[in-house]
């Protein structure tokens, strides 16, 4: 499995990128406001401490404009991924950017229908929302498994990046169904590291080796 970072800070970004974990990185329009930087500027700059597909999201909502807005932003770097909304005009600017060579990855999917369309439209990623459909009492993680066996039944090379992730257990399901990728918020990313029985193995050896009075 792939791990992307759901985030534009980029010292987070630099930080997880330098533990040689970190396969790529996504962006929205909140994770930018958030940061408070200039958008073109941020994803330059992630693009360069990630050798990895990078997300940046269009804004318009018509075809031509979305592919107008993906063109731009496809220019920044190689690694631009061009993020479009699952819509019918989201699925045309996802074929004309594909058809041109760019990365898309479809976002917001919260239907194993829509991520049938986005696979058929070209999509290099389809995003399907966990958290979100959990958030509304909908089994996140179902949508994971309907999409897997629909992508692998016609062998469509979209891959599954599992998004709106909130939680360790997430990453582990969505892993153990066979998406391709998880987009993780950072401070879930860095969790996944940590066990208390690690921590406790670690302090009794150094204990027991302390007595040894030796040294490596
Ligand atoms: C994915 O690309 C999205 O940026 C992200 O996972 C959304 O997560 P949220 O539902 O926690 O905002």
């Amino acid at each position: 499995m792939k791990f992307f970072v759901d985030t534009a800070e980029i010292n987070e970004i630099k930080e997880l990128a330098a533990t040689g974990l970190l396969d790529g990185v996504t962006t929205n329009p909140t994770l930018i406001a958030k940061s408070g930087r200039d958008f073109k500027e941020v994803i330059a700059e992630i693009c360069a401490a990630v050798e990895g597909p990078v997300s940046a999201e269009v804004t318009a909502l018509d075809a031509d404009g979305m592919v107008a807005e993906g063109k731009k932003l496809a220019k920044i770097a190689k690694n631009v991924t061009v993020k479009v909304p699952l819509t019918l005009d989201g699925l045309k600017a996802c074929r004309t950017l594909s058809q041109a060579g760019t990365m898309v990855n479809v976002t917001l999917c919260f239907s194993a229908n829509q991520a049938l369309l986005a696979a058929k439209a070209g999509a290099t990623f389809i995003s399907p929302f966990i958290g979100r459909l959990d958030d509304i009492n909908i089994d996140g993680m179902e949508l994971i498994r309907e999409i897997r066996q629909i992508y692998d039944n016609y062998d469509f090379g979209t891959e599954i990046l599992a998004a709106s992730i909130r939680t360790a257990n997430h990453v582990k399901e969505a892993a153990l169904i066979g998406a391709d990728v998880a987009t993780v918020p950072p401070a879930v990313l860095k969790g996944l590291v940590k066990h208390p029985l690690t921590d406790k193995g670690i302090e009794s050896f150094l204990a027991d080796w302390k007595k040894t009075g030796q040294a490596i």
